[in-house]
């Protein structure tokens, strides 16, 4: 079954949209679990909520689910195609008919092989990097962007589903995924990626709704998004965490290249990370003030921020506070991390932190 037949939430029925499920992704820095925390920080007159630097959609999602009209924002496509398929999308799910063409041979061999060419026996077997490559070539032949963002949102996800640690920064897949230990405690590991997609693709098309705005994913920058955005009410910003596994491009890298599908970049060491990479302005000590200067003043129309951060990152909270005191009232909530690793940054004893920025 492909799509639940549930009640679809009437229009205005905030309550009804609050049960629709968020297809729990797995990626660094994700915030599905603090989402109710963040949110209750949204005033109900914010009527237009930008999320920008918004990765696996989690708070873009919620605020959706809230009513809001959300502008979500991350400069990776991959992202950005979860942010078209589950906040822009009203009404497209795929079909059976649309899983026929994704799964139908390769249209286009020549064309499409480079998830072959590179990836082969890295972090794939052969026959899987084929299977890629052929579904790929299809998901250009489905009828709409929304059809093909769900269509990247789901196989990219069955991707990090099948791979230890759930990104593409280390060589030892294929290592992990013959060792019968971890396998009796993931058994994605050795599952057809074709299976693994099978099994997603009804939490996805459930997670399709209509909240009757109109909201929008964008895939730049955010410090050339900004100057174009006007009327935005409140904006959550969950940069990376500047110290603490900031580098998203090394860690998603092969979902990166695989929907952009990229022929003329280098790919390089033992992962094949493609180069040269993005400029993001959020990665490094030495980027991060003027980055974060950038966006304060680019967001002063802006009347209410949000800012999720950590501190065991750079700068010090302190040293943001006095940043952000030149434009806005602050207050710092903290949460802390008592036992084991909740994601990026996030080691037991360090806090996950909320700036709150009222006018
Ligand atoms: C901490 S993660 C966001 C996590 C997200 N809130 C979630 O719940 O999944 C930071 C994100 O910022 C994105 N990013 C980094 N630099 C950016 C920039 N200059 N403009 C837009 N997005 C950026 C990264 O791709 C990454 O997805």
């Amino acid at each position: 079954m492909l799509y639940e037949s549930v009640t679809q939430p009437s229009l205005f029925g905030k309550k009804d949209f609050m049960d629709i499920k968020f297809p729990q992704p797995q990626y660094l820095g994700a915030k599905y679990i603090h989402g109710d925390w963040i949110t209750q920080y949204i005033p109900d007159n914010a009527k237009v909520v930008l999320d920008a630097f918004s990765g696996s959609q989690s708070i873009a999602f919620l605020c959706k689910k809230m009513g809001k009209r959300v502008i979500s924002n991350d400069f990776l496509t991959f992202n950005s195609q979860i942010g078209k398929a589950l906040i822009e999308n009203k009404t497209e799910i795929l079909t059976p008919d649309d899983i026929h063409i994704l799964f139908s041979e390769n249209s286009a061999p020549k064309e499409y092989n480079l998830m072959e060419m590179l990836f082969t026996d890295i972090f794939f077997v052969r026959t899987e990097t084929a299977f890629l490559d052929a579904f790929r070539s299809n998901i250009d032949r489905l009828e709409n962007e929304y059809k093909k963002s769900l269509a990247f949102s789901i196989i990219n996800r069955a991707m990090t589903r099948k791979v230890t640690m759930g990104h593409f920064a280390h060589t030892q897949a294929l290592v992990y995924a013959s060792d019968p230990e971890r396998i009796k405690r993931n058994r994605s590991l050795i599952r057809p990626l074709k299976e693994i997609f099978m099994d997603l693709v009804m939490g996805y098309n459930n997670a399709v709704f209509d909240n009757a705005t109109d909201c929008q994913s964008y895939n730049e920058n955010i410090l050339e998004l900004l100057p174009s955005l006007s009327d935005v009410d409140l904006a959550y910003f969950d940069p990376p965490y500047c110290d603490s596994h900031a580098d998203y491009q090394s860690f998603y890298h092969l979902l990166e290249t695989y929907t952009n599908y990229w022929k003329d970049k280098k790919f390089v060491n033992g992962t094949k990370r493609y180069s040269p990479k993005r400029i993001g302005g959020f990665e490094t000590k030495k980027e991060i003030i003027n980055s974060f200067k950038a966006l304060f003043d680019l967001a002063r129309d802006i009347p209410y921020w949000l800012i999720s951060y950590n501190d065991r990152s750079y700068p010090t909270i302190d040293f943001l506070v006095d940043m952000i005191s030149l434009y806005r009232n602050v207050k710092v909530e903290r949460k802390v991390y008592n036992a084991g690793r909740g994601g990026k940054g996030s080691v037991a004893g360090s806090s996950e932190i909320l700036i709150i920025c009222t006018p």
